[in-house]
C-alpha cells in the first residue's frame, strides 16, 4: 500500500508545498507552514468544492437582461451593527467574524439573533466552543432569559447540514468555524483544510437555501484569523473586532462587504449586559490628560463614513546598541520609515534611541494619516515638551518630507473643531479656503512639508 503523502499548508494563504520549508513558497510569510495531508476531496474535486459554491451554472446572458434585484436585507436592531453590515443582514450572504478570544463574539451574536428571533425570523444558534448551558448562562446575564433561539451543540459538519436542511432557519451562527469537522476529511479539526471544507459546505448551503449564516473565527496573535484567511474570500462580509480586552470599547470593523462600504466601523461598549452600542463615539480613545504632557498627539481619523478623534503617544528613551522600534495599533514598517524622514528631512535622529508609538484604546489605523501626528508625538518626547493644548494633526507623510492631503479633511477638521480643539497642523490641500464658521475656534496651520510642520509646532511653544 503507498504510503499517505504528508504536506504542508500554508496558515496564511493556504498554499501548499510538498516540503517543510520556512517561507511559504506562495505568499512568502515566515513560519506558516503546517502539516496537513491530502485531502482526496480536494484534490479530485478542486472546482466542485470551493468554486461551484459562488454561482450556480446558467444560462449565459447579457447584463441588461438579468434582474438586479436587490438583497432582502434583515435589520438586527442593533444600530451599530446593522452599519458594519451595511444595513442588516443578508438573505443568502455569509458573514464571517474574527477577532480575539473574549473579545464579545459569542456575546455580540447571542444579542443579535435573540433580536432577530424575537422580530419573528427562525433562528438557529450551533455552539461548538460551548456547552447549552454556558451559552443559557449568558443569556440570562444579557437579561434575555426568555429567550426563544434554539441552540444546537454540535461540531460535526453533516450533522449541522443536516438540521440547517431539515429547520430551513433564517439565520444561523456557527461559533466557531474552527470547531467544526467534516467526518468525509481525514485530517485533525480545526486545520486549513477542514475549516476550508466546512466553510465551503455552509457557504454553499447559505446560496442553496438562503439562509443567512455567520462564521465565527479566531484570530491569532498576528491578526490573521488562525489558519483560514483563506475564508476571507469564500465569504461575502469579513468583520473583525478590534480593541483592548483590558479597555471597554469594541470597534468592529467591516474589511470586506460585498452588500456595503468597507471600512465602516461599529462602536460598542462592553458593559455588565453584553454590548452596547455607542452613538457618537468621536472622542472615546482620547485619554484624559488634565494638562498636555511630552509625547503625545491627538489625530482625526476617518473610519468608513465617521471621523474619530485618536491619540497617539510616543515614548523616546536611550536605548542599547541596537535601539528598539516598537508600535501598537500603528504599522510597525512604516513607523521605522517616518523615523528616516524624521531624520534627513527636520534634522531630528533618533539613531541610538528606543521608540514606543501606541494608538490609545486598542485602536488600529491603517490610513498614512496618522503619519504626521506619530511624528510630532515622536519629536515632543524628544524635546520633553509638550504639544499645546487642544491640538491635533493629520496628514501623510512622503519619502520627500512633502506632507499629502487626507481623504475628507475638512470633515475631519469640522470634527475636531466641535470637540473643541483649538489647534490644527494639517496638509496645505486640505486646509478650507475661506473663514468658514464650521472651524470656529479652531486655528489652522496649513504646512506642505515636514519641516514647516516642526517649524509651526516650535513657534507655539
Ligand atoms: P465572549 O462573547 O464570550 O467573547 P468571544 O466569544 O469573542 O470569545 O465575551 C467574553 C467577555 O465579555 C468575557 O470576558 C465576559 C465579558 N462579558 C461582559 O463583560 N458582559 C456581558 O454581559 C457578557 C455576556 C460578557
Ligand atoms: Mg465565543
Amino acid at each position: 500500500m503507498a504510503k499517505d503523502k504528508s504536506i504542508f499548508t500554508c496558515t496564511e494563504c493556504g498554499g501548499i508545498s510538498a516540503r517543510w520549508m520556512g517561507k511559504c513558497p506562495s505568499c512568502n510569510a515566515w513560519n506558516t507552514l503546517i502539516e496537513g495531508r491530502t485531502e482526496p476531496t480536494a484534490g479530485k474535486n478542486r472546482f466542485g468544492s470551493v468554486h461551484a459554491s459562488l454561482a450556480p451554472t446558467s444560462e449565459v446572458l447579457p447584463l441588461a437582461q438579468i434582474e438586479a434585484a436587490d438583497f432582502e436585507r434583515h435589520p438586527t436592531g442593533i444600530d451599530e451593527l446593522d452599519r458594519v453590515l451595511g444595513g442588516g443582514m443578508v438573505e443568502g450572504g455569509v458573514v464571517l467574524i474574527g477577532g480575539d478570544p473574549g473579545i464579545g463574539k459569542s456575546t455580540l451574536l447571542l444579542q443579535a439573533v435573540d433580536a432577530l428571533q424575537r422580530s419573528g425570523m427562525n433562528t438557529l444558534y450551533v455552539t461548538g466552543e460551548e456547552s447549552g448551558a454556558q451559552v443559557a448562562m449568558r443569556s440570562r446575564r444579557l437579561g434575555l432569559p426568555d429567550s426563544e433561539v434554539p441552540v444546537l451543540p454540535e461540531i460535526q459538519l453533516e450533522k449541522i447540514l443536516h438540521t440547517l436542511q431539515s429547520r430551513q432557519p433564517g439565520i444561523a451562527i456557527i461559533d466557531s468555524i474552527q470547531t467544526v469537522y467534516s467526518d468525509q476529511l481525514t485530517s485533525a479539526p480545526g486545520s486549513v483544510a477542514q475549516v476550508r471544507e466546512c466553510a465551503a459546505h455552509l457557504t454553499r448551503t447559505a446560496k442553496s437555501t438562503g439562509t443567512t449564516i455567520v462564521l465565527v473565527g479566531h484570530v491569532t496573535k498576528e491578526g490573521a484569523l488562525a489558519g483560514p484567511r483563506v475564508l476571507e474570500h469564500m465569504v461575502d462580509t469579513v468583520l473583525y473586532f478590534e480593541g483592548d480586552t483590558h479597555s471597554n470599547f469594541r470597534l468592529i470593523r467591516a474589511i470586506k462587504n460585498r452588500f456595503g462600504a468597507v471600512n465602516e466601523i461599529g462602536v460598542f461598549a462592553m458593559t455588565e449586559k453584553g454590548l452596547k452600542g455607542v452613538s457618537n463615539p468621536s472622542a472615546i480613545f482620547l485619554s484624559q490628560h488634565a494638562e498636555p504632557v511630552p509625547g503625545s498627539c491627538v489625530m482625526v481619523t476617518l473610519e468608513g463614513t465617521r471621523p474619530l478623534l485618536v491619540e497617539i503617544q510616543a515614548l523616546v528613551d536611550s536605548g542599547g546598541p541596537s535601539p528598539r522600534r516598537l508600535s501598537v495599533g500603528l504599522d510597525r514598517d512604516r513607523l521605522a520609515m517616518l523615523l528616516a524622514v524624521l531624520h534627513r528631512h527636520a534634522g531630528v535622529g533618533c539613531m541610538d534611541q528606543d521608540v514606543f508609538v501606541n494608538a490609545v484604546g486598542g485602536v488600529r489605523i491603517s490610513e498614512p494619516a496618522a503619519d504626521l501626528a506619530v511624528m510630532l508625538a515622536i519629536t515632543s518626547s524628544l524635546r520633553g515638551k509638550p504639544l499645546p493644548k487642544g491640538f491635533i494633526a493629520f496628514g501623510e507623510v512622503g519619502l520627500a518630507g512633502e506632507v499629502r492631503p487626507a481623504s475628507r479633511g475638512q470633515d475631519r477638521l469640522k470634527e475636531a473643531a466641535k470637540l473643541g480643539f483649538k489647534v490644527a497642523v494639517v496638509p496645505k490641500a486640505n486646509a478650507p479656503k475661506k473663514n468658514d464658521k464650521a472651524f470656529e475656534g479652531l486655528t489652522i496651520y496649513p504646512v506642505e512639508r515636514i519641516e514647516e510642520a516642526m517649524q509651526v509646532v516650535r513657534g507655539l511653544d
